[in-house]
């Protein structure tokens, strides 16, 4: 698959293009508003040069990358050739079913249909389509270009081949691909997230800690060994005999706290409040977009210090 249509060009559309470019393809972009795909080509501009200096666009030059990347005028212009289609338009149900119905007969028969979706089953805007066998979602963590998670779920019509091909193009660009058996809400990665996130809010409702302490918890705790090895993998090398081992000797003690946690609990207006007011301490709002910048320079140093780590090439 050499030839790859991105359609929808905000804020990870845009960047799911410099994935491709930097990995060798030819990239269509298209975006019925005209200035998301000036956006998108002004974010590799920018990016392109950064990330060549860190080791992150593949031994290419900015210019071999920027080259490889062009806006097409229509859908139709876009999808003609391509293998594989990635769309990253809004998340709203309506828009994607009017968008697939649109795309299905503009793309050629074998191509990919891949969705960037953060939520909507693909069988949600698929169904009624022809060739909806070809179409998954492919799920990415923003931004793909730095991030290189992503979750493949197939709709129950899904060719198993498809997502084969779409797992190997992933490889391929650099990507890292899990897969889904089946439709699943909020795939692996938000349902993971959501887990943590609805007890961080529970230990700050019930004033065990302040927000700040959860984040040390994470930052300056567990998340130090998840960010390179997993839940799975972390318990598997914490007890001498391996995971099933630590499952006997631990399995109670988590069972009883999973017990204790089992009542999902909404974040009420208070409690969201308290949160918020705790964060301001920490970071007035004037600082935000600082801190955004701060947190992207430190995920490249710590995407080049892992690949250093686990002795991948750049
Ligand atoms: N932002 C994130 O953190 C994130 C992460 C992973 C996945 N996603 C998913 O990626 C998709 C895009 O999200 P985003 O954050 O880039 O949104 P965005 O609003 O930044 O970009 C959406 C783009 O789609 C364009 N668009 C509108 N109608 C369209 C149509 N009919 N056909 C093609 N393009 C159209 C818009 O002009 C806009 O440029 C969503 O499905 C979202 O759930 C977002």
């Amino acid at each position: 698959m050499n030839r790859i249509a991105v359609v929808g060009c905000g804020l990870v559309g845009g960047s799911w293009a410099l994935v491709f470019a930097r990995a060798g393809l030819d990239v269509v972009l298209y975006d019925p508003s005209p200035a998301s795909v000036t956006a998108a080509l002004d974010l590799a501009r920018a990016a392109a040069p950064m990330l060549a200096g860190q080791g992150l666009l593949n031994g290419q030059t900015p210019e071999q990358v920027l080259r490889r990347m062009r806006s097409a005028g229509s859908l139709a212009e876009a999808v003609a050739d391509a293998d594989y289609v990635q769309e990253s338009a809004p998340e709203r149900l309506p828009i994607k079913q009017a968008l697939y119905r649109e795309l299905a007969p503009l793309a050629k028969p074998g191509a990919i249909l891949a969705s960037s979706t953060s939520g909507l089953p693909a069988s949600s805007f698929t169904a009624d389509i022809e060739g909806r066998e070809r179409c998954l979602v492919s799920h990415p963590i923003n931004p793909p270009h730095l991030i290189p998670l992503v979750e493949l779920v197939p709709a129950p019509w899904t060719c198993p081949e498809v997502v084969d091909r779409t797992e190997a193009l992933m490889r391929q660009v650099g990507q890292s691909p899990i897969r889904l058996s089946r439709e699943v809400r909020g795939f692996i990665a938000n349902r993971l997230q959501s887990a943590v996130l609805a007890e961080a809010f529970r230990l700050v409702e019930d004033g065990i800690c302040d927000s700040a302490a959860v984040d040390a918890a994470m930052a300056d705790g567990l998340g130090l060994r998840w960010c390179f090895i997993g839940p799975f993998e972390t318990i598997d090398l914490n007890a001498k005999d391996g995971l099933a081992d630590y499952c006997a000797k631990l399995g109670p003690m988590y069972y009883d706290l999973a017990r204790e946690q089992a009542n999902p609990r909404a974040w009420g207006d208070a409690l969201v409040a308290k949160v918020e007011a705790q964060r301001r301490e920490q970071l007035p709002a004037a600082a935000l977009e600082a801190r955004k910048a701060w947190r992207d320079r430190i995920l490249v140093a710590l995407i080049k210090a892992k690949r250093l780590a686990l002795g991948q090439t750049a």
